[in-house]
This record gives C-alpha cells, structure tokens and sequence, in this order.
C-alpha cells in the first residue's frame, strides 16, 4: 500500500471526554478514570492547508497528520477508506429528496466501515508493542480485527454471539483468529471477556480504547472531501455503539479548527431498530445517559444489537447540539427497505444500511429533512455477510 513519507502527525494528547483530564500519549491507554471514553488531541494551527491532500493515496491515511500514529512503519493497512460517495438520484427523486448520497462503506477491506477504526486500532497496538488482542463483537468488527492482526503478526482473540450467521466466524477462523461463540449478545460477550480477567490481551472493546475512533471519523472527512468541502445538511449513521457516529462529528469539528469547513455542522441522525432502542429512548425522554436496554430481541441487523454504548453521554450531546434525531425501525421495514435501493439504485444495503435508508424516508415524509436539503446516508457494511439471516 502506497503511503506518504515525511508527514508528521499533529497528535498531541488524550483527554477524558468527561473530566476534560489529560493522559500522555506515550502510554497504552484504555479508557478514563471516571470509566468514559478518551479522546485524541491534535494541534490543529490553520497553516496547516487542505490542499496537501492533493495527490495522495485514496485510503483513510491522506489525512495522516490527523491521525495518531507515530512512525508510518507501524502503519497496518489494507487499503480502508476512500469509498465512494453515491449518487441514488432514482430513489432520491421518488421519495422527493433533492440531494441523496449514499457513503458505501461495503467498498473497504473485509466488507465494513469496521475496518477503519480496527486498522487504526491494530496500528497503535503495533506501535505501542502489543502482542495479543481481544474484541466483542457482533460480527463485522471481530473480521475487521482478525484480518488486521493477520497483517501485524498480533494474535487475535474474538468473541462473538452465538446467533451470529456463520460468514462472520468463518472469516475470523480464516485469518486465523481464535473464536468463541456466547450465547447471548455483545454485552455478554464483554462480559465474558472481562471474567477471564487475562492481563496479558489488549481489549479493543469500541470506546474502551482511544484509537477504532479515530479511523471510523475519517468517515467524516471524506464526506467533506467528497462533497467539495461543502457541509451536508443531515448525516444519518446506523448507532450500536455510536463511534461512527461520535467520529463523524469529531471530524466536523476538527475540520473547522483546521480551517478546512466552515463553522456550519450537518444534522445527526441516529438509526436503531425495534428489536434495540437504548439511545432513541434516551433522546425521546430527553436523558443524557441511556439506560442498558433490557431482553433486546433478535433483528436480523446484528450490528445494531447493542444493548448498553460506552459512549452513551457523547451519542446523546452530539444528537442535541446538532438538533439531530433518533429513528428506530422495524424488521420488516429494514427488509423492504433493501429491496427497494436494490430495484432502483443497483445497491445492496446491509440490514443496517437498509435501516438507515427507512428512518431518513420517516424523516422526510415527517419534514424534517426538507427536500433540498443534502442527505448523507451510511451503509456500514455488506449484505452479503448477513444472508443466512434471510
Ligand atoms: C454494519 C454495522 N453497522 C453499524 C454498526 C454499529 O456501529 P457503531 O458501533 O459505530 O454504532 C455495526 C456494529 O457492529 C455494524 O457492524
């Protein structure tokens, strides 16, 4: 893979997204004292111009020095990122929206946006020497991590729930990580993890280390790329966990401090399903924080099954100080929702995707989302994965 030579990163520090405590760089951390997310730090001076981006590699690294490894050795990549930003004016003028965009993370090695936070993550394992790795996961991270292991030399360890459909267990075996089926969902998978109290595996639980963060908010400056600079109007990301959605925002925000966008931010919209609600009910009921949803039922979006989010408190100030929103779905709508762009754009969502197309179609019939307003959607992954579901 084609990378940059001589570029610096500007990564300074960490800070907890609560306390505002600082944590050096230099050590390997998880998460905060105060047990909340930490936060990468860049020194973002505006001399710093966007126009160094001009002729670099298409992968997630063109943005090298807002990313926080040090050493480009320690770079473990596949080649994530740059994915395209589709056009669906078929479906966008059926449903009345002006501007429809579909960012179709199906495009990155191992067929998921999970890809970007874990290349990050397994590059910063790298550089800060570690040598065995551990993932709950509900499938597409747990294939992210063991292919980018595969690359390091690190040994993976996944834990995934037993209803998971077998493409996703297949293909961690096949990187060669070892895999245990839980039964139960993602949080009882971290809990598993966490009885074994093994000390000597790094837990890349998303949130509970600083870095899966920072790849997926490479998202977030893509679109900006991809859309000339210009600041869509609405964003709206399938929440388990929320990273996405909490880098996406990061990046905005990282963006104006650079001088990169203007002060404008898009709308935030965060798309759960039925069977799985926690943040739309704490966005309903106006909380801060979520309560653990509790018996969550099985939904054929595996991804979306997260009862409990680390970085509840973070999804939920995004979702306010952009005036976004939180849509659930339901099984039925995310399954017509993937016949409908399949017949008329020629794309396959996955269930999560597919998710997020019906909660934007409930927002606009509701106005919410004015027809000439520009509309971003995420498909976070490939259908293909997940056909044992259908
Ligand atoms: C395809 C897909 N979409 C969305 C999500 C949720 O992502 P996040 O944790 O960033 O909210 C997942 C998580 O497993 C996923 O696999």
């Amino acid at each position: 893979m084609e990378l940059m030579t001589m570029t610096k990163t500007k990564y300074t520090h960490l800070v907890c997204s609560k306390s505002g405590d600082i944590y050096d760089k230099k050590q390997l951390h998880t998460f905060s004292r105060q047990n909340k997310p930490l936060l990468a730090c860049y020194d973002t001076n505006k001399t710093f111009d966007r126009a160094i981006l001009k002729g670099r590699p298409h992968n997630m690294w063109r943005y090298r020095e807002m990313l926080p490894i040090e050493n480009e050795d320690n770079i473990v990549t596949l080649g994530e990122g740059m994915t395209p930003l589709i056009s669906m004016p078929n479906i966008g003028s059926n449903f009345s929206f002006a501007s429809l965009h579909l960012k179709d993370e199906a495009y990155n090695p191992t067929g998921s946006f999970k890809a970007r936070g874990l290349a990050m993550a397994v590059s910063k394992a790298q550089e800060m020497g570690v040598q065995k790795c551990v993932i709950p996961t509900a499938g597409n991270a747990g294939g992210a991590m063991s292919a980018y292991c595969a690359k390091a030399g690190i040994e993976a360890f996944v834990f995934m729930p037993r209803e998971t459909p077998k493409a996703f267990l297949r293909e961690c075996e096949f990187y060669g990580a070892k895999v245990e089926l839980v039964d139960g969902n993602i949080k009882d998978c971290a809990k598993r993890i966490a009885g074994m109290a093994r000390e000597d595996w790094f837990d890349v639980s998303t949130l509970k280390e600083p870095f899966r963060l920072e790849g997926k908010k490479t998202m977030g400056y893509e679109i900006a790329e991809q859309m000339s600079w210009e600041v869509p109007d609405v964003i709206v990301y399938p929440t388990g966990g929320g990273t996405g959605l909490i880098g996406i925002w990061k990046a905005f925000e990282e963006m104006e401090q650079l001088g990169w966008t203007s002060a404008k931010r898009p709308r935030m919209v965060a798309i759960q399903t039925e069977a799985c609600y926690p943040i739309v009910n704490a966005f309903r009921t106006g909380h801060n924080y979520a309560e653990p949803f509790i018996n969550p039922a099985f939904t054929v979006a595996n991804g979306l099954r997260v009862p409990v989010a680390f970085g509840d408190e973070l999804i939920l100030s995004i979702l306010k100080a952009s005036q976004g929103e939180a849509v659930a779905v339901t099984e039925k709508e995310m399954m017509k929702g993937i016949e409908e762009v399949a017949q008329t754009e020629g794309i396959l969502l996955s269930p999560e995707g597919a998710a997020v197309w019906q909660g934007a179609k409930k927002l606009r019939k509701k106005n919410w989302i004015k027809a000439n307003e520009k509309v971003v959607l995420l498909n976070t992954g490939s259908l293909y994965k997940y056909m044992e579901n259908f």
